[in-house]
């Protein structure tokens, strides 16, 4: 699979036609190199013709082997395969998650329109808006002191307890918007090892600590288990009644949040049409708007919004979703690359990558199509990365001269927020662009053979080192760049990345809002669990297994 159009997997004959015009395409593009499609007349102004943008939001992917008809017929593809009726579905709160059997509104979260979104003919906006008011008075009492700890004083550190979606969005965005920060210090608390719960217990001190546990279903058993071993320490301290005035809760299960002991008023609740990897808009937010307050997180959620509407008004041909998915798409469908990774040059999105890895991996790993039967073609590809410069000084070795192709994703703001010390923004930057062209035009062997002559070298010496310093190039990459990191943007990045995974799910004709794939686990964890507590060697399992837990309780 992915190496081009092979079986066409769907019933409309039209979608197929695509497709097969599109492995054409990669036939011809497998022999042309990107650099050459910056010549001639046409050339000149790939940059522009490539370049969609959002205000001050860039999206530049003329780096990639895609020529105006590639660019067409995946257009095309967008088209047939009914994105924008995908998408109108999705944003008008129909079932599209159809093995959940529910709507994925996360949208409707950051819904600053006025408008009512509608589920079963009800508006959920009044709901989700005094939600959202119940957040600001609480954060804005926290932040102010008002809601103090137990025995007085301010809550100086926040530990938010959640694991996959009730963590990674929140922590990736406190860390991006860490200049924003004016309230108490955040801490996350997500893995089961207890490493990570000694580490806070160690390092805070539960008078002046707040606790936010963070499950949409209150029933995940690694958050449960930290939850518990949380509130224990918290009551060591300062005792039952204490213990519970120091916990509020973010679930969708408020029963089980108030049979753990958090009082009805700090309980903050969504309803289970959120998918827990794009919950960050309501109450799994919370802690982001304790660090930096009301307004700029409606300035975040406002960057949500805005990207929403752009999604869906803008035509297919100038919307940044739809356009980074089609590149998504032609990379992993026609070219056959399978990963993508992002290399954001902006320190601060150093938990960018983790937090899409769930958001793009939980989304889109999938074999099945929403009517079950099997896909006929590769669906979401391996997603990973590093901030840069530190990948320059790690992966990219393998980025430039591997046998494997990655198109890569840059992400830089022009700005960076330390006016002071523009020196290394200047370099950070320089250092972005460098890779993305080298990536592109690499070196010849000629070349750098010139250069090895000039410092003395020749014959076999030569040769050997020309060999192993030229590089090939002509590996794909997009740029998105904005002014500075700054909330509005950091919620319209994420909104971009989001809805990006939602069009490529559309033209794969899956289900990108389920995520059955992290079951089994879940079930297996739980019985061998028990095996371990009992000592018990089980019966019923293979050789590897039963291998392992002899060897660990013995
Ligand atoms: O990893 C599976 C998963 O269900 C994710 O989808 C979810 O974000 C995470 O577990 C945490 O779930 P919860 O918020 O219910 O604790």
């Amino acid at each position: 699979m992915g190496d081009d159009a092979k079986a066409p997997e769907s019933a409309s004959d039209e979608l197929a036609a695509v497709w097969s015009a599109l492995g054409n395409a990669g036939s011809i593009a497998r022999q042309r190199r990107i650099a050459d499609l910056f010549e001639g007349e046409d050339g000149a102004a790939r940059f522009e013709s490539w370049s969609a943008a959002h205000g001050d939001l860039l999206l530049d992917w003329s780096k990639t082997n895609v020529d105006a008809g590639t660019r067409d017929l995946l257009l095309a593809l967008a088209d047939k395969a009914g994105v924008a009726k995908a998408r109108e579905r999705m944003f008008s709160g129909e079932i599209v998650n159809n093995t959940d059997v529910r709507p994925a509104l996360h949208t409707a979260l950051r819904n600053l329109s006025g408008h009512p979104v509608c589920v079963d003919g009800k508006d959920v906006m009044p709901e989700i808006a005094s939600t959202l008011r119940r957040m600001r008075e609480f954060a804005d009492a926290v932040r102010s002191g008002e809601v103090a700890a137990f025995g007085g004083g301010r809550f100086r550190d926040v530990v938010h307890i959640g694991i996959g979606g009730s963590q990674l969005g929140p922590e990736m965005a406190c860390l991006a918007l860490e200049p924003y920060h004016d309230g108490p210090r955040i801490h996350f608390l997500a893995n089961v090892d207890g490493a990570s719960a000694a580490q806070i217990m160690d390092r805070l001190d539960p008078a002046t600590t707040l606790v936010l546990v963070a499950s949409k279903s209150f029933t995940t058993p690694e958050t449960m288990l930290n939850a518990r071993t949380i509130r224990a320490w918290l009551a060591s301290d300062l005792g039952d009644d204490g213990a519970n005035a120091h916990l509020a809760a973010v679930s969708s299960a408020d029963g089980l949040a108030r049979e753990f002991g958090v009082p009805d008023d700090r309980i903050f609740g969504f309803a289970d049409w959120v998918g827990g990897r794009l919950s960050m808009w309501g109450p799994v937010g919370l802690p982001l708007m304790l660090a930096i307050g009301g307004s700029d997180f409606r300035s975040f959620m406002e960057g949500g919004h805005m990207m929403d509407r752009h999604f869906r008004e803008a035509e297919l041909s100038e919307n940044l979703p739809v356009l980074l998915a089609l590149a998504g798409i032609w990379h992993a469908n026609v070219m056959g690359y399978g990963s993508r990774a992002i290399l954001p040059y902006d320190h601060r999105l150093g938990r960018f990558a983790a937090f899409v890895q769930q958001v793009d991996m939980e989304s889109n790993g999938k074999s099945r199509r929403m009517d079950g039967s099997r896909v006929a073609r590769d669906t979401g590809p391996v997603v990973w990365g590093e901030p840069g410069t530190n990948a320059q000084h790690s992966v990219a070795q393998l980025l430039h001269q591997g046998t494997r192709i990655v198109p890569v994703e840059f992400i830089v703001a022009r700005r960076g927020h330390e006016a002071g010390l523009a020196a290394h923004h200047r370099m950070l930057v320089a250092n972005c662009l460098a890779q993305a062209e080298a990536l592109m035009t690499g070196q010849s062997r000629e070349s750098v053979a010139r250069d090895l002559e000039g410092r003395g070298l020749s014959g076999a010496d030569l040769r050997l080192q020309a060999a192993h310093r030229m590089f090939d190039g002509n590996r794909p990459s997009i740029t998105i760049m904005y002014d500075r990191l700054d909330p509005y943007t950091l919620g319209r990045i994420v909104a971009l990345y989001e809805h990006r995974v939602f069009v490529e799910a559309a033209i794969w004709g899956i289900n990108c809002f389920d995520q059955w794939g992290v079951e089994l686990g879940k079930v297996l964890a739980g019985e061998l669990l028990s095996c371990i507590d009992k000592g018990r060697l089980p019966d019923d399992r293979d050789g590897s297994t039963r291998g392992l837990l002899d060897s660990l309780m013995s």
